[in-house]
């Protein structure tokens, strides 16, 4: 049987990428086999394909993939065969703390992802997918959806009335937002383009600002919330936005230190972190139980993901430059 897979070659980048075949094996116990029907772009994915993070060996980039469970290995009753499914990002970390160190068990970087159309894994590798959602759509739940339901719903206990503060218009400020809107929460939204500010404004968004005209946007935020300040800062410019996101904050308030897109070093003035007894949580995705939750919420409330823009797998290149022209407003989506 024929099964069309993305390689990356050692050491990545767009002339690295190459269309092969690869195994398909049956399931063994505790595994699950699944037709993949599509994948979604994340940053991280990203830096493996490009070459910023490029793997060490060939390997099948993607870490989000969703579709159909085609055959079910001995002792698998949380699966049957028809189900449609979706990864996760840890499949070692199924529930509880955090353990898992980096990305050396994480599918598309440490171990081979979903590229391809057909995988055969462990149960851990997958959950359910939300009812009712294409699978594109439930390919955006594995990394960017996790990330803000994680950083907002657990470590952040967000609570309705709570003010949320989101960064640009990619995958996981997107989901903050939406996640956000769904618990009751007061949502300030930033972007460096006033056409998205519209569309945040028309997903629910209570407050919009341009921080590339507003340097101090997190100033701006504080005053917003009459200088209380935000309870919850999703942060995921790194280096670049920190420091708006503590004068956003409220005293206690906390701030989930996600992205790196302003870059991976700089000066960051500290004190403000002190005096306001903020809490800086890093976060790395989520653990499998905390995906169940989300699909639980997702179910319950009937929310669906924003999709940008469709590509072909056969387009994963074309997909990820179009990803770094930073035009999209929430997901894009591989179709397999
Ligand atoms: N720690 C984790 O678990 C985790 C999980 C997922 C993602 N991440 C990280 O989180 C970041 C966002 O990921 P994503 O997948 O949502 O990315 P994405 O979809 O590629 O987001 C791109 C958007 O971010 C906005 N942006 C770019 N630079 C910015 C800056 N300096 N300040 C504020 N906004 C900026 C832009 O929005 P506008 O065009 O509206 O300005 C841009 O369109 C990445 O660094 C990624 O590696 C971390």
């Amino acid at each position: 049987m024929s099964n069309k897979t993305i390689y990356v070659e050692a050491g990545g980048g767009y002339d690295k990428v190459v269309e092969r075949d690869s195994e398909v094996r049956a399931p063994q116990a505790g595994e699950i086999s699944v037709r993949l029907h599509a994948n979604s772009l994340n940053y991280h994915d990203f830096a493996v394909v490009s070459g910023v993070w490029g793997p060490t060996e060939d390997r099948i980039p993607m870490a989000d993939g969703a579709g159909v469970v085609t055959a079910v290995g001995a002792g698998v009753d949380e699966f049957k065969v028809g189900d449609n499914v979706v990864s996760t990002f840890f499949p070692q970390w199924v529930d509880g703390r955090p353990h898992v160190l980096g990305f050396t068990t994480v599918p598309g970087d440490g171990i081979d992802g979903y590229a391809r159309e057909q995988v055969t894994a462990s149960v851990n590798s997958f959950t359910l997918a939300p009812n009712g959602w294409s699978h594109a759509e439930a390919a955006t739940l594995t990394t960017a959806g996790l990330t803000a339901w994680r950083s907002l719903m657990d470590d952040g206990a967000l609570q309705p009335g709570d003010t949320v503060l989101i960064q640009g218009t990619g995958g996981v400020s997107i989901f903050a937002l939406q996640f956000a809107k769904m618990a009751g929460a007061t949502v300030i939204a930033t972007s460096s383009s006033d056409e998205k500010l519209k569309r945040l404004s028309d997903l629910g968004a209570d407050h919009v600002i341009n921080y590339r005209k507003d340097p101090k946007w997190g100033e701006t935020a504080l005053k917003l919330t009459g200088g209380y300040g935000v309870d919850h800062v999703i942060d995921v410019g790194g280096p670049a936005t920190l420091e708006q996101s503590m004068a956003a904050a409220r005293v206690g308030g906390q701030i989930s230190v996600i992205g790196i897109l302003g870059g991976v070093t700089g000066d960051l003035a500290f004190v403000p972190a002190l005096i306001k007894q903020l809490r800086l949580q890093g976060v790395l995705v989520g653990s499998r139980a905390q995906q169940q939750a989300m699909v639980r919420a997702i179910n319950a409330n009937g929310m669906r993901p924003i999709i940008d823009r469709h590509f072909p797998l056969s387009e994963i290149v074309e997909a990820f430059r179009y990803q770094e022209s930073n035009q999209h407003f929430g997901k894009i989506c591989l179709d397999i």
